[in-house]
């Protein structure tokens, strides 16, 4: 098969949600179809319940698991379909833009109860930073939930974006009755069975067939009949190229649990849903079939056993073949690596590969050489853009607490912030050190790690920033000026950028207004 091919045969996408809505358990049933497992209850729901590190650490040792789910792929319809795991506790968010940044789509799942909760904004926001295409998946229509149109409503307003409903369900909670496929014309009915694959499915072309009577009864019929003229009035009718364009996301109705509408998510998923798609660079857009390979590592996986210290990178391939034992030129380190054990990684084993294609993403064993946002190429020495860092919200400056370990907790703190686990700035004079994070979690995994796997050891000081700013400006003098006046918070990070650590939104608005000469940024990457 040409490379052509392999590329039109590709579909990496996230499922993304605010935690509990149902992601662990659509993914593990598109696995199903996938027969990638044959039992519900196979994938493990690698999520933590509380915010405790003795459950986080419990994870870790489990880690050969959670880093075989990191990726998932199975064949579907005649396509190679690879899941990208995203973390859905918030103090991993981080993790979770990196990882869209590899997809070229995502699912996003939403409760019917609870509509658009916190986490679903925030991901989006990243979603609508690259404009990812997004497939809107509303679950557990088997409880009692806000009334269709309602959800619609609030999707746009929140999301801030346009949807088209492309089912329509009938009835609710108890009263579910199944969906109408609006795209497909034809009755998916429901039946509460968890196991369950092949449906029955009645096709009804013109809803004002006798047999929607014979089949809902009186009331839904009449209902439905009328629910889906108005949706045809108020949605425009589904434009793919919109979709692609990230402006309008088709959304479904269904109970992932009850394994309803999801069969009908994923044949339209595999029907609209992007081929791999370039990535830029500083100065161009490398193309899927661009006969040259190159690749971005988006995600750094640690084993935190100090027996096995080997880390994973994961490459997203972005263009050409990637091939075992070739020669790469790893672009920031200008250096060329081989790599003898490539892996894959299927729903629940991880495998060798000897070749692989734009949209899949290896797992390439690494001894610290890969940070986040590294390239590979073919020779060339550009670098991709859109791994961008996030402002962290929680900043903590690091204490050695053992001044005989010194060397041990640099490189520990250099090494784990590479993984991207934390970000790290240094504030002069005095070379200090501040973590910043999204959440609490973090720091106690930090300490840890340090002590067990460096033999270092420190504490954290709580410092009261709200955000890292990052600053441009054409007007150097005027930067350099801002920079002197407001040394104490000033930082670099490990690029060497200055960050403007904010101490309120206060002081970051009037930093704004007194220096409009200065842009702040709230992302590391700036259009
Ligand atoms: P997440 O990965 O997004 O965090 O969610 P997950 O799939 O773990 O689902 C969260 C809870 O919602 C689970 O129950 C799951 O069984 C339930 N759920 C998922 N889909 C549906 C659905 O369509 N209908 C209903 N009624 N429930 C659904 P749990 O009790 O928290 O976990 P578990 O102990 O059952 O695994």
């Amino acid at each position: 098969m040409g490379l052509k091919e392999e590329i039109s045969k590709r579909r990496t996408f996230g499922i993304i949600s605010h935690p509990d809505a149902g992601k662990t358990t659509l993914t593990e049933k598109l696995l199903l179809f996938g027969g990638a497992i044959q039992t519900a209850g196979a994938v493990k729901n690698n999520k933590i319940k509380k915010s405790a590190t003795s459950d986080f650490m419990e994870i870790e040792k489990q880690r050969g698991i959670s880093v075989a789910t990191s990726v998932m792929a199975f064949q579907y319809g005649g396509k190679q379909i690879n899941i990208l795991d995203t973390p859905g506790h918030k103090d991993f968010a981080e993790d979770t833009y990196r990882t869209l940044t590899a997809v070229d789509s995502v699912i996003l799942v939403i409760d019917c109860a609870n509509g658009v909760e916190s986490q679903t904004e925030k991901l989006m926001e990243v979603c609508r930073m690259r404009n990812t295409p997004v497939i809107v998946f509303v679950n557990k229509m088997d409880r009692e939930g806000k009334e269709a149109f309602d959800l619609l409503d609030e999707l746009e307003e929140k999301l801030d974006i346009k949807v088209r409903p492309l089912s329509w369900p009938i009835g609710m909670g108890d009263r579910f009755k199944g969906v109408y496929n609006l795209h497909r014309k034809n009755l998916n009915l429901f039946d509460a069975n968890k196991t369950k694959i092949e449906r029955d499915i009645v096709n009804i072309e013109n809803l004002d067939d006798p047999k929607l009577e014979e089949i809902v009864g009186e009331q839904f019929a009449g209902e439905l009949r009328e629910e889906a003229e108005l949706v045809e009035g108020v949605y425009e009718a589904f434009d793919r190229d919109k979709y692609l364009a990230g402006e309008v996301a088709p959304v479904f109705f269904g109970s992932a649990l009850n394994n309803f509408g999801v069969q009908e998510l994923l044949d339209t998923f595999i029907e609209i849903s992007p081929e791999p798609r370039g990535r830029m660079t500083d100065t161009e857009l490398i193309k899927p079939d661009n006969k040259k390979f190159s690749g971005f590592v988006f995600k750094i996986h640690a084993n935190i056993d100090p027996k096995h210290r080997d880390r994973i990178a994961f490459l997203r391939i972005v263009s050409g073949t990637f091939e075992r034992n070739t020669f790469y030129q790893h672009v920031r380190l200008n250096k060329k690596f081989k790599f003898a054990n490539p892996t894959s990684f299927m729903a629940q084993s991880k495998e060798v590969v000897d070749e692989a294609y734009p949209g899949d993403v290896v797992g390439l064993y690494d001894t610290g050489n890969f940070k986040i946002g590294d390239t590979l190429t073919e020779g060339d020495d550009f670098m991709f853009k859109g791994i961008p860092s996030f402002s962290p919200e929680i900043f903590k400056e690091v204490q050695n607490d053992d001044p005989m370990k010194t060397k041990q907790l640099e490189k520990g703190i250099q090494q784990l912030t590479d993984e991207g686990v934390a970000q790290l700035f240094t504030i002069q004079p005095g070379n200090r050190k501040v973590i910043g994070t999204v959440g609490e979690l973090q720091f106690e995994v930090i300490q840890y790690r340090l002590e067990h796997e460096y033999g270092a050891k420190a504490s954290f000081k709580f410092k009261p920033h709200h955000k890292a700013c990052w600053m441009t400006t054409d007007n150097e003098e005027k930067l350099d000026e801002f920079i002197k006046r407001k040394l104490n918070n000033i930082a670099y990070d490990k690029d060497g950028n200055p960050v403007f650590l904010a101490d309120s939104p206060f002081l970051l608005t009037q930093a704004e207004t007194d220096y409009p000469e200065i842009k702040f940024h709230r992302t590391s990457e700036f259009k």
